[in-house]
């Protein structure tokens, strides 16, 4: 295959920023360096100008979900290659069995769904139900499907919630597999009650649905999770953690020493809740996401955390439903489908919002879209890295250069876009996955199927660390004589 070489541009990574030209052959960083030659066949791409950084991981996107009585709008094809315009050349997604069916089953439906994927992508599993069919399966992916996370529904109740006793289960065999547990932090009994509350109140529109999911019920989840993994010994990862609340939670145990990672979604560090108070229904009804869209000051915390290191990685949650899909809740807020796109805008939104700020530096910026998430999720330095024999994976970014995102203009199956308007500056202009450029300057050339999978293996970087402080906690008997 002929190669393609990135000629003057800068690269960036998370640890550096240096001037080097890129070559990319069979899929993989072939040199970096000065001056480099390539074959005469080579795609040449000029990066004068331009900063050259490892492609964007998104460690959380549900493409074509059955969800909430309909499907998300987004497939693994038209998702990835909506990412690959953005920037972001690996998703992670989930496999999200219904209560009672066999893990395996749904191991499988989603696995065949995702071929179509034109990026490479993995799965996270959702642990949705407990038994000794389970407790097997989990073993089977880790050990033969590469599987080394396992997320768990807090929320969600009568459908994919899980109680403090699956939590237990499936944290402790996780822990023994040499897992990362993920939750999906809302205490969902609380979200039930002032649900019912509000309808019998009469609050049926869009504006209930922030008011059902106050910061408080997503803090005592993060905590209680938290404190869970802590007691039990596991890894634990808090996805979209959208509140200052939660954040303190995942804050404080970081400070006890405790491994626990906190993801944030570039919605949360830049939708306000005002949007559920719009008088249009369609326009609030499309924003209904599950946690909510918050108050202004818990985005400045989230900044703060991304800063602090606090939080680690960005995501998007991207969870497609057109408007025909949210009116399913025309009558009731809690049936409109949870849900909101961004694959496509994470990176510019948070290289607009945090780089051009000052919120984060150039090299934070790719530790937080790509480089955290390869090591938490333990595939790094093949992905998040711009290293020779890494994946060539790429992505060349102008910093110059300035766009409006419109649902118009967007390339995801979506009607409606988030950040409708948000003027951009700092622009992914091509992107290479797997060696070959899937994106150029307005040219889309993803291919539907070219994404691999990527088999993730257990004991991450923190792995070794945790086992060894568990052994020196070990509880030992009183020698009586
Ligand atoms: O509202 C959301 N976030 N929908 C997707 C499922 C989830 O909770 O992540
Ligand atoms: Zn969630
Ligand atoms: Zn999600």
């Amino acid at each position: 295959m002929a190669g393609v070489l990135i000629r003057g541009g800068t690269v960036v990574t998370a640890e550096r920023t240096w001037r080097a030209d890129v070559y990319c052959a069979d899929g993989v960083i072939k040199a970096v360096g000065d001056s480099l030659d390539a074959p005469a066949d080579a795609e040449v791409i000029d990066a004068g100008g331009c900063y050259v950084m490892p492609g964007g991981i998104d460690p959380h996107t549900h493409m074509e979900l059955p969800f909430m009585g309909t499907v998300a709008s987004e497939d693994f094809f038209s998702g990835t290659t909506a990412g690959a315009v953005g920037g972001t050349t690996m998703i992670i997604d989930f496999v999200i069995p219904a209560p009672q069916e066999p893990i395996m089953d749904a191991w499988r439906k989603w696995s065949s769904w995702a071929e179509k994927a034109a990026t490479d992508y993995s799965f996270h599993v959702a642990i949705t139900w407990w038994d000794e069919s389970v407790h097997a399966a989990m073993g089977t992916l880790v050990g033969e499907h590469g599987v080394n996370s396992f997320k768990h529904f807090m929320a969600y109740k009568n459908a994919i919630m899980c109680d403090d006793e699956v939590l237990v289960n499936s944290f402790t065999r996780a822990r023994d597999l040499g897992a990362i547990c993920t939750v999906h932090a809302e205490n969902g009994e609380l979200v039930f009650h002032l649900q019912q509350q509000l309808v019998a109140q009469g609050i049926t529109g869009p504006e209930g649905h922030p008011l059902s999911r106050p910061p408080e019920v997503e803090a005592e989840a993060a905590n209680r999770a938290i404190r869970i993994a802590q007691v039990l010994g596991v890894p634990l990862y808090v996805v979209h953690t959208s509140c200052d609340a939660a954040l303190q939670a995942i804050t404080r145990a970081r400070l006890e020493g405790q491994r626990v990672f906190g993801e944030v979604l570039a919605g949360h560090l830049l939708v306000d809740d005002s949007v559920y108070r719009d008088p249009d229904w369609e326009f609030a009804a499309a924003h209904v996401m599950s946690p909510p869209f918050r108050p202004r000051r818990d985005q400045e915390a989230l900044w703060r955390g991304l800063q602090s290191g606090n939080l680690q990685t960005t995501a998007t949650d991207h969870c497609c439903f057109c408007a025909d899909q949210k009116a399913m809740g025309r009558d009731d807020f809690t049936k409109i489908p949870n849900g909101t796109a961004g694959i496509e805008d994470r990176m510019h939104a948070i290289w607009t919002h945090g780089v051009r700020t000052g919120r984060l530096t150039m090299n934070e910026f790719v530790a937080v879209t790509s480089t955290n998430a390869a090591k938490i999720f333990n595939i790094y330095p093949r992905k998040g890295s711009v290293t020779v024999g890494a994946d060539a994976d790429l992505v060349v970014w102008d910093p110059a250069r300035s766009r409006t995102i419109s649902a118009k203009t967007h390339h995801q199956n979506i009607d409606f876009n988030i950040f409708e308007g948000m003027e951009v500056t700092g622009i992914n202009v091509v992107t290479i996955s797997q060696g070959r450029v899937v994106y150029r300057d307005g040219d889309v050339r993803t291919q539907r199927g070219a994404g691999r999978y990527v088999k993730r293996p257990p004991r991450a970087f923190f792995y070794d660390a945790m086992r060894r402080s568990r052994e020196l906690r070990a509880p030992r008997s009183v020698d009586r004589g």
